[in-house]
Parts: C-alpha cells; structure tokens; sequence
C-alpha cells in the first residue's frame, strides 16, 4: 500500500504554507504564497481573505506535486493560522465584507481606554482571561459594527458570518456558501474575548456587553477531532485539526507537560508555557489561554507572552528603510559592529503587548549620535528581540513557580545565530532549536494525525523531537543587567506616545 502522509496548512500573517508530513514527522514538501499586506491608514493592517483563501487553493496542489503523491495519500489535513484575525462574510455569497482585520491592527485603541474605564479589567480577565486591548477579535466586530452601516442588524438577521482564518478556510473547504461547515476551536475561539475560559463556550455575558449576536458566531470545538470532509480543492479529505499558529507551535515542539515552553519568533514572538488543566491566572502580564482540547479529553491551558513585533521589525528595516536588500543580511549588518553603540529600538508599531498592553504606545529610537552606523541600528533591531523575550520571561517566572530551565525556539528568526545567541545571553539559559523548525505547521499535522489515528499517542510524537541546534548563555552578569536596564528606559519613552 503507498505511502500516507499529513497535511498542514499554516495561514499566517504574510503567508500561506501547505507542508506534508510523513509518519517520523519529516517534511516532505513545501509550498508557500506571500499575500499583501495593507496599510491603510497609520496603525491599520488588513489583508485580502479571498486572496488568501486563493493562495490555499494553489499551495495545496504544489505540495501534493513537489512530493509527487496524489490525495488518495493524504491521511488528514490540519490547519494552523494567525489569530485574532477578523473576517466578516455573507452566509449567502461567500463573499467578505471588506477586507480583514489583522491582529497588528490598532484602530480599536479607544474602544479599549473605554473598556478599561468601564467595566474594566476585571470583568474580562475573570470570564475571558484577556486583558481589554487591540489585538482580540470582538473590537474589531465592534468597530465593524459601528462604522459599516447595516452590518449589525444583517448579523443578527444570521446574514453575516464572523471567523478567524481558521474558520474562514474551513468554511470554504467545506463547500462554502453550498453548505460549508462554520467552526473554531478553542485555542482560537479563546482569542476573541466572547468565550468563556474556563466552559470554553461563548459567555453570554461577553456577548451581550460587545453586542455580538450568537448567529454569527461558528461552532467551539475541540482543537483536534474529525470536523468533516474537504469538498472544494481536494475531495473526501479528513478535516481533523484547527489550532491557532502558536498553540501549534507549542503542540509541534512536544511541549505536552506543565512546565514545558516554546518561543516562536516569526512576525511576532509568543511565548507558551504549558499550565496544565490549571487555569493559572497571570498576575505579570501574561495571557491565560487554551493550548490545546484532544477530542472529549479535557483542555490543557498555557501562559502566553505575546510580543506583537520582532521579525515585523526587520521586514520594516528592510521593506520601509531599505538598509537591507533581504531578512538574513541583518545579521551580516550587525556584525559588522561590535555592540549597538547605546542605540535601543522600542518597535511598539502596534503598541506593547505582553507584558505591558499599552495601546498608547508607539515606536521609539533611543541613544541616537552621530556615531551610530546602519549597522548599530540592525543590533539594535535584533536585540529588541531579546529584551522583549527577558520582559515575557521574568514575567513567566513570577507567575509559575518553576523557573524555565531551558527555551525551545522555532520560526524564521531562529536562524540567526547571533540573535539566538543574544536571547541566550539575555535569559542566562541555554536555547535549543529542534530539527523541524517548522513547529507550527507540524503541530497542526500532529493534532491531525492524532485524531485520524495516523499517531497513537504523545509519547510517540515526543520521540520525534530532535535537538538540531543549541545555544548557551555567555553574557557577563554585570553587562546584562546594565543593559537591561537602558532597556526598561528606552520602553519608557515608547508608552503614552499615542495619546489617551
Ligand atoms: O496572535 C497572532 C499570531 O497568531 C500571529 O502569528 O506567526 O502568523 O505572525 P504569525
């Protein structure tokens, strides 16, 4: 009998990946598309979901082709995306109202001084586990709401359907507006502040205070389980894992006991620390969320430091400033200097996620003289990085009672060597990368697997794990906290830039 493999589609801020996995959780094929990123207007993102949902319908195909199998092989499909997301569409056509609301995205900035004024923080934290702030979804429903005329009423009327990517495409692999399934999961449906942390259902209570009606909303369900059959691109394929991209990433890297972390450093760096079936309420800044529900297991919850801008960072160097031609010349940038010559860069583009949520921050350069070459700007804007995973890990530290004895890191930035030497240096623990860097899509194929019976168990994911790269703490103590400190003042300089 031929050979069967997983399929993983990972829908990310800039690009659309399709990997096939084999049984060892090898890749065997890649295929990916970029899709636009829009700007609109200052602190506004959006992307184009049909351009997305296209992109899906040729990465598949390529990776069915570059591996030379055809669909009779494929086990499963998984899929992983950016969260927070916000789709709107019509039941009826398929068709988007407008483009996407991306998570970067800070339009709702005064939607969120409001909610921390009234009924503030609390009311939030104790349903929804998610401090009030531009990156979750019902804002952005909201502010939909509020500025496109009649899409409030047609919500209610179950004209307009709300997603996030995940439930978007598989809305449009199961049939679309021919009857296509409207679901989530609850690693995602976790991210909208609508869903109750600890039922994992929509909390009424949520609901009603953001206005949002039920008809709209898709279906909770576990992460992994058997969701239905494709019936657009690819016939009869079991759809069998959702999961948002960092709990992916956490699931891909075997981080399935408490006390187990990974950082995933693409266009934002998330940090996930397995908590176990405890639902460990943060009291440094971090977020409560799902990392992942296995079928009618019970859920297993993580604390996460969401860092809103690290590789975003070098795409701007290079995409706005033009002082490199390509992501890895950075590194070949900052070399070039032997420190950053006092020069910090605060990337607070979409304000300052964890652990400060500070809406009203905005980007700052600090320590500028005329000393200060391109290459100290690209240190500076590698070791922005690296603070910010400190600030997430002292505050993981004070909340969970075992300090991290060791990160695991995936994503495209973890080929940097000097980066990931920094993050080490910083943390004063040793970083360890696995041999699939590709943990986020390979988490999906893991879920997949498991609920298709492709895998057994955990324990045999575990053993896929590979050590492919270490990196140990060399940094003197003294420098380090020195350092650390300019840091903390360059972060306060970024705060309040914004206005109230
Ligand atoms: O919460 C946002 C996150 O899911 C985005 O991840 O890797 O697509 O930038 P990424």
């Amino acid at each position: 009998m031929a050979e069967r493999y997983v399929m993983s589609v990972d829908q990310g801020t800039n690009s659309t990946r399709c990997i096939l996995f084999d049984h060892r959780g090898r890749l065997v094929s890649v295929a990916q598309r970029e899709h636009r990123q829009h700007f609109p207007r200052p602190g506004w993102v959006e992307h184009d979901a049909v351009e997305i949902w296209q992109n899906l319908r040729r990465v598949v195909p390529e990776a069915l082709s570059l591996a030379g199998i055809d669909t009779a092989q494929v086990a499963a499909i998984g899929l992983a995306n950016q969260r927070e997301t916000t789709v709107l569409w019509d039941r009826r056509t398929g068709a988007p109202l407008g483009r996407a609301i991306v998570w970067q995205d800070t339009r709702t900035a005064p939607l969120v001084e409001e909610l921390l004024r009234h009924p503030g923080e609390t009311f939030f934290l104790e349903r929804c586990a998610l401090p009030p702030s531009t990156y979750f979804s019902a804002l952005r429903i909201r502010w939909l709401f509020d500025h496109v005329k009649g899409v409030e009423q047609r919500a209610r009327d179950g004209e307009v359907l709300f997603g996030t990517m995940e439930s978007w495409l598989l809305w449009n692999l199961t049939g679309g507006a021919d009857g296509g399934l409207h679901l989530t999961d609850a690693t995602n449906a976790g991210r909208t502040m609508l869903m109750n942390i600890h039922t994992l259902a929509w909390d009424d209570e949520l609901l009603d205070f953001f206005g949002v009606p039920r008809p709209m909303l898709p279906e909770i369900r576990p992460s992994a389980e058997r969701y239905g059959e494709t019936r657009a691109l690819l016939p009869g394929i079991p759809l069998t894992a959702a999961l948002g991209d960092q709990q992916a990433a956490l699931f891909g890297q075997t981080c399935f006991s408490p006390g187990e972390a990974k950082c995933t450093y693409g266009t934002g760096a998330f940090l996930l620390l397995n908590t176990g079936g405890e639902v460990v309420r943060s009291r440094h800044g971090l977020l409560t969320t799902v990392a992942y529900k296995i079928g009618d297991q019970p859920p297993a919850y993580a604390l996460e430091g969401s860092i809103a801008v690290t590789g975003a960072l070098v795409q701007w160097f290079r995409d706005r400033l033009g002082l490199i031609g390509s992501a890895p010349e950075i590194e070949t940038l900052a070399r070039t200097v032997e420190d950053n010559g006092g020069c910090y860069i605060v990337p607070a583009f979409s304000g300052l996620f964890a652990p400060h949520w500070r809406s009203d921050a905005r980007g700052v350069i600090v320590g500028l003289t005329s000393y200060i070459t391109k290459g100290h700007l690209a240190r500076a804007v590698l070791e922005a990085t690296g603070w910010q995973t400190r600030e997430v890990v002292d505050a993981m530290n004070a909340d969970f009672p075992v300090p991290l004895p060791q990160l695991k890191v995936d994503g495209g930035m973890t080929s940097d060597n000097l980066l990931m030497q920094f993050v080490a240096d910083v943390l004063d623990v040793p970083v360890v990368r696995p041999m699939v860097a590709e943990t986020v899509s390979l988490g999906a194929a893991y879920a997949a697997g498991l609920a298709a019976g492709y895998w057994p168990d955990l324990e045999v994911l575990r053993r896929n794990w590979h050590r492919a790269a270490q990196w140990l703490p060399g940094m003197d103590a003294e420098q380090r906290e020195t350092e650390y400190g300019d840091w903390k003042r360059a972060v306060e300089r970024s705060l309040g830039w914004a206005g109230p």
